[in-house]
């Protein structure tokens, strides 16, 4: 049982001598540092010591309902108590599995109505790997085996999924990526544009793609993954020219084109996904996070035709996880999905609190700090600099974004810092006020932050 009596210091402890963290430094937990949260209602939180925080991050990107949702805790008791498991293996089923499938079916994009389900989005990610990679064979190509992603993307932490990363520290962990993964450069304009204006430079990012394919050998590129808008990496939303050609790219090769929406997907960009946002129809998709708003671990491998069909004449599929299509994680995913849908939230972003969050946050642009304000829908991202006429970034040495984020967390406000960037991707239910609190505090800190640097 869960022991209620436990104070901050007491779980510091057990947690510094017993828990690994993910993306933490151990030496952090080991000397008693772990935030401790206990409670969430809409955007805000709570930690063990009754302080509040707005929650800018919706947990990890993924929160889209907010947090305290009865209903979906009363369609997880319904289905724990009705039958809490059963698996998809053996041509097995169960009605929440397959009436998600088919829910999911009438969301995604025309053409991707076959859905493999996973308990994450690295999981997802790896299934991909295996899918394409098999998909090629039974076309008879079987040397159709090379991923190309992005500098600074983010798939996972699995062996595939983190080849499938293009963070230098994520390969630099265990030595190098797995044989078969390559990245082009990620089309981030403020930092890469130059001159160009943000169109050009859309399409000769996508080029990059065409020279990286050519360079390979179009008869051994298997597939091009890449986020809409680049989460973790940095919030980096491309131009509107980038995806269309990406997306003829790899038509001309013959190259699966595969949208990883675990962040973008269920109305983050103002649309259901951002595959649609960006004018752009995926062979195949990734989604997780926002199925379920987090409230259960649940992702999805979607495929369309095509891929479904050629897999599905080669008999057995050897691949499948134990919690595949977990009953309690889809009835939860379908509850979540009806809440998006009644309270209009996709809409809402498109029309009103993207707007607004995007509105209010544009007034940084003259903060002296601040280089870039960027994103879509509920998706922003500021960059920190120390020279806005020559777009100088800090360096990793000076820090800015983690004393930035630190120092909005010490206003009450949750943050994610990614390199001299600072992040935000709130749920989707923020109202105004709370939009206005979020730029208050982030004020704030970037005055703090300046101050600090001498600017
Ligand atoms: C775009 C993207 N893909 C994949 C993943 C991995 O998902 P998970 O952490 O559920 O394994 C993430 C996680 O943040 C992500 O942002």
């Amino acid at each position: 049982m869960l022991d209620t009596t436990r104070t901050t210091g007491d779980l510091q402890a057990l947690d510094g001598a017993h828990h690994v963290h993910s993306f933490t430094d151990p030496a952090v937990i080991t000397g008693g540092k772990t935030r401790v949260v206990v409670r969430g209602e809409g955007c805000q939180i709570w930690d063990s010591d009754g302080r509040r925080f707005l929650d800018g991050m919706a947990g990890l990107w993924c929160v889209n309902v907010g947090y305290g949702r009865q209903e979906l805790v009363d369609a997880a008791a319904r289905q724990m108590t009705e039958l809490p498991f059963y698996s998809n293996h053996f041509q097995s089923t169960t009605p929440a599995m397959t009436e998600l499938a088919h829910k999911l079916s009438q969301l995604t994009p025309e053409g991707l109505d076959h859905f493999l389900f996973t308990s994450s989005g690295s999981e997802a990610n790896d299934t991909i790997v295996r899918m394409v990679r098999y998909f090629w064979k039974l076309q008879g190509k079987p040397t159709k085996r090379t991923f190309i992603s992005r500098t600074m993307a983010y798939h996972g932490s699995t062996l595939a999924a983190a080849s499938l990363c293009g963070m230098p520290h994520m390969h630099a962990m265990d030595g190098g990526t797995l044989p078969g993964f390559a990245h082009i450069q990620h089309p981030h304009w403020y930092m890469f544009g130059g001159e160009l204006t943000k169109e050009e430079f859309g399409l000769q990012a996508a080029q990059a793609l065409e020279q990286k394919i050519l360079e390979l050998g179009p008869e051994n590129v298997a597939a091009f993954i890449g986020e809409p808008v680049q989460g973790a990496g940095g919030v980096i939303d491309p131009p509107s020219t980038y995806w269309p050609e990406i997306q003829r790219i790899c038509r001309k090769y013959d190259v699966l084109l595969i949208a990883d929406e675990v962040i973008c997907g269920f109305g983050r960009t103002g649309n259901w996904f951002g595959a649609q946002t960006y004018g752009v129809t995926p062979d195949l998709m990734t989604l997780a996070k926002g199925l379920s708003s987090g409230y259960l671990p649940i992702a999805a491998v979607a495929m369309n035709k095509r891929v479904f069909e050629t897999i599905g004449a080669g008999g057995l599929l050897a691949h499948g996880y134990t919690y595949s299509g977990h009953p309690v994680a889809c009835a939860v995913a379908l509850a979540n999905i009806d809440i998006i849908e009644r309270e209009g939230l996709v809409d809402r972003v498109r029309n009103d609190i993207g707007p607004y969050l995007h509105q209010a946050l544009a007034q940084f642009e003259q903060h002296p700090i601040v280089g870039e304000v960027r994103g879509i829908g509920t998706l922003a991202a500021l960059q920190l600099v120390r020279d806005k006429d020559t777009r100088e970034i800090f360096t990793v040495e000076d820090g800015a974004g983690i004393f930035c984020r630190e120092a909005s967390y010490n206003q009450g406000l949750i943050v994610r810092a990614v390199g001299q960037s600072i992040v935000l991707s709130p749920s989707l239910v923020i109202t105004h006020a709370e939009i206005d609190e979020i730029v208050d505090k982030l004020k704030r800190a970037l005055d703090e932050t300046a101050r600090h640097f001498d600017l």
